[in-house]
C-alpha cells in the first residue's frame, strides 16, 4: 500500500445552504487572512459554496491567487436539457470548479437521492475532469445494529459503479456517519479509522492495489480544530469534510493549519 505520506491531505469546507454571494466573498477573504499563518502548501483546500456564490468565490480565488480550489455541493448527471432547477457538470467545470460533493447524506435523506443517481453524478463529474467527493455513511440505527460496514461498503460500491480504476484512484470518498453530522458527536478517531481502512481495502480488492492506495478518504461529522489532529493521525484518514465549523473562517483556517502540521 502507498504510504499515507504520499496522499496529500484534503480539507473541504461544505457550507451547505449558508451565505449569500456577498457574505461568501467576505468569508473567503477572512479565511485567506487566517491561512497566512499556516503552511497551506502541505494540504489541498476546497470550499463548497452554494451555486449562487460559486462565481463570486471563484473571482476572489483568482484575483488573490489563493491556494484554494473551488467546489460545488451537488450536480446533475445529464449534460443539458429540461431539468428545471438543476446544474450540469459542464456548467460547473466552466466556472473552474474542481471538486464536487455527490451523495451527501442530506441529499439522500431529504431529496431522495439513490445510489444509482450518486453513481451517475460521480461519472458526470469525472467526464468533465473534476473530482467527485463521494459521501457514504451509516445511521445510528445501522451502527447500533452492527451494520456499519455493510451500509458503507454497499454505498461505496454502488457510488463508484460507473467509474474505471483510474478514475477511482483520483476520486475522494467522504466517510460521514450520519449520527455525527451537526450533532457535536464525532466518531472516535479509532472508529473512523476502522471504517476508512475498510473503504480503502474494498477499493483495493475491487479495483486493484494502486486505486486503493491513491484514493483519498476524508472523515466528516462534527470536525473542528479541537479534533482534527487526532483524526489526521490515523493512517487511512486523509482529510476532512467540514460542515458547521467551515462557516467560521478563523476556525476553518485553524483546522487547515493543524491538518498541514499533522503531516
Ligand atoms: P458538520 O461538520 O456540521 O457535522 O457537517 C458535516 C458534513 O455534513 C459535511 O459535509
Amino acid at each position: 500500500m502507498k504510504p499515507k505520506a504520499l496522499r496529500k491531505p484534503l480539507i473541504s469546507g461544505n457550507w451547505k445552504m449558508n451565505f449569500s454571494h456577498l457574505e461568501a466573498i467576505n468569508i473567503v477573504q477572512k479565511f485567506s487572512y487566517g491561512l497566512g499563518v499556516s503552511d497551506p502548501s502541505r494540504v489541498d483546500i476546497t470550499l463548497h459554496p452554494p451555486f449562487t456564490a460559486l462565481r463570486s468565490v471563484q473571482t476572489v480565488i483568482d484575483a488573490d491567487d489563493l491556494p484554494i480550489s473551488l467546489g460545488a455541493q451537488d450536480v446533475h448527471w445529464e449534460k443539458s436539457g429540461a431539468f428545471t432547477g438543476e446544474v450540469s457538470a459542464e456548467m460547473l467545470a466552466k466556472l473552474n470548479v474542481s471538486y464536487v460533493i455527490v451523495g451527501h447524506s442530506e441529499r439522500r435523506q431529504y431529496f431522495g437521492e439513490t445510489d444509482e443517481m450518486v453513481a451517475k453524478k460521480a461519472a458526470a463529474v469525472h467526464a468533465f475532469s473534476m473530482t467527485p467527493i463521494v459521501c457514504v455513511g451509516e445511521t445510528l440505527e445501522e451502527r447500533d445494529g452492527g451494520d456499519t460496514e455493510g451500509k458503507v461498503l454497499g454505498q461505496l460500491r454502488a457510488g463508484l459503479g460507473l467509474l474505471d480504476a483510474d478514475q477511482i484512484a483520483r476520486s475522494v470518498i467522504a466517510y460521514e456517519p450520519i449520527w455525527a453530522i451537526g450533532t457535536g458527536r464525532t466518531a472516535t478517531p479509532e472508529d473512523a479509522q476502522k471504517v476508512c481502512a475498510s473503504i480503502r481495502s474494498a477499493v483495493a480488492a475491487d479495483h486493484g492495489a494502486a486505486a486503493g492506495a491513491s484514493l483519498r478518504v476524508q472523515y466528516g461529522g462534527s470536525v473542528k480544530a479541537a479534533n482534527i489532529e487526532a483524526l489526521m493521525a490515523q493512517p487511512d484518514i486523509d482529510g476532512a469534510l467540514v460542515g458547521g465549523a467551515s462557516l467560521d473562517p478563523a476556525e476553518l483556517a485553524d483546522i487547515v493549519g493543524r491538518a498541514a502540521s499533522a503531516r
